[in-house]
């Protein structure tokens, strides 16, 4: 049944196309470029070459972004941007190089530390001056089609989320060509990565029919695409079609925001090293089984589409995809043992956003879905 009333805002322009990356030039509108990348990017040269094509004369590279970037590193990246004068920032790579592009672009014009703004009732952001362009190298986190960053404060242990209106990118440069150096198993992540965004974004409390609508189609894409693109990297078709469920599940949850599966997914990788896609993918099928109680009507809609003639046919396909792709289902793979749970169920209730699954949700609750796939 459609809801009577939502409302859906993504004001980012999306170009998507392969080589994309050589008409740069005309999307940019700016005298001091800060490229913001990790240090892989930068040592390939990819940064550099994307840097050239925007034709901007005044560059300066900040390519020391971490994998769960923390507070502290945008701040450095902050100065950098501060004190020349940067009026175009671009995030260029995975979740992490975005996500801290989206933050500096803000604070240029925003005088103090991210830390000044990063908790409810603190300072709030001015808007954004600096053009803000997201170009991402993996297809899954769809960062650069949201109004969300997540940062970690390296002191403090604690990952979560942070929204803002500025926070949109400007533009989202998606060139599907970049993702056919992507390892393997980085394909795997973040393509799962992309599946439970879309799952998560159906079964939000936030959702909506248009939101659904992409993430059916996601999910679909992700199922015919993810083995091949793992297998055959250079297979310009599979990588385009990720790309394309990549950015449209991003579109999707960037109106839904993500629900239990993500927030379980924090303590994961700041306490357990996993890389963001792995532990979101893991407790992927224990969250469909728990959602499924409880949802059913909606669920079973979605089998239906996909071709599943009930929960366990849907659920074995996943577990089948992930064992060819190479994913654990596994906590243990994580070395996660039973007495950490308590503590991860713990500071998963901390995060508001576990309140949009659409089915009740507690510490208990969740230590039992964590132990059952130990
Ligand atoms: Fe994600």
């Amino acid at each position: 049944m459609i809801k009577k009333s939502f409302n859906f805002h993504m004001p980012t322009k999306v170009v998507f196309e392969d080589s994309a990356i050589d008409g740069l030039r005309k999307h940019v509108k700016g005298n001091s470029l800060l490229m913001m990348c990790d240090p892989y990017l930068y040592k390939i040269g990819t940064a550099q070459k994307v840097a050239n094509a925007t034709h901007i004369d005044k560059v300066v590279f900040f390519h020391e972004i971490e994998p769960n970037p923390s507070g502290q590193t945008v701040d450095k990246a902050v100065e950098i941007a501060r004190s020349n004068q940067v009026d175009v920032v671009i995030g260029l790579g995975g979740g992490s190089a975005m996500d801290a592009s989206k933050m500096v672009a803000c604070l240029i014009e925003n005088e103090g530390s991210i830390f000044d703004y990063y908790s409810i009732g603190n300072k709030v952001l001015r808007p954004r001056k600096a053009q803000l362009i997201c170009i991402p190298t993996t297809a899954g986190t769809g960062s650069e089609v949201t109004n969300i960053g997540v940062y970690n404060n390296k002191e403090t242990g604690i990952k979560m989320p942070f929204a803002s209106e500025y926070f949109w990118p400007d533009i989202a440069l998606i060139d599907p060509s970049l993702s056919h150096t992507m390892p393997s198993h980085i394909t795997a992540s973040t393509g799962m990565d992309a599946f439970t965004h879309a799952i998560e974004s159906y079964w939000s409390v936030n959702s909506n029919p248009i939101s659904d609508a992409l993430s059916v189609s996601v999910m679909k894409t992700i199922l015919e695409n993810i083995e091949i693109a793992c297998k055959e990297p250079t297979n310009a078709a599979a990588r385009r079609n990720m790309a394309f469920a990549s950015v449209t599940a991003g579109i999707s949850f960037s109106q839904t925001k993500t629900t239990g599966i993500h927030v379980v997914s924090y303590p994961l990788t700041t306490d357990f090293g996993a890389s963001h896609g792995l532990a979101c993918s893991i407790t992927l099928p224990a969250f469909i089984k728990l959602v499924y109680n409880g949802y059913q009507d909606k669920m079973d809609g979605l089998f239906a589409i996909l071709g599943y003639d009930c929960l366990d046919a849907f659920v074995s396909r996943i577990e089948e995809i992930m064992e060819a792709i190479k994913l654990p289902t596994r906590l243990s793979a994580l070395n996660i043992k039973e007495s950490d749970l308590k503590g991860i169920a713990e500071v998963s209730m901390k995060v508001p956003a576990i309140h949009f699954t659409p089915v009740k949700v507690d510490e208990g609750i969740l230590y039992h879905l964590l132990k059952s796939i130990l």
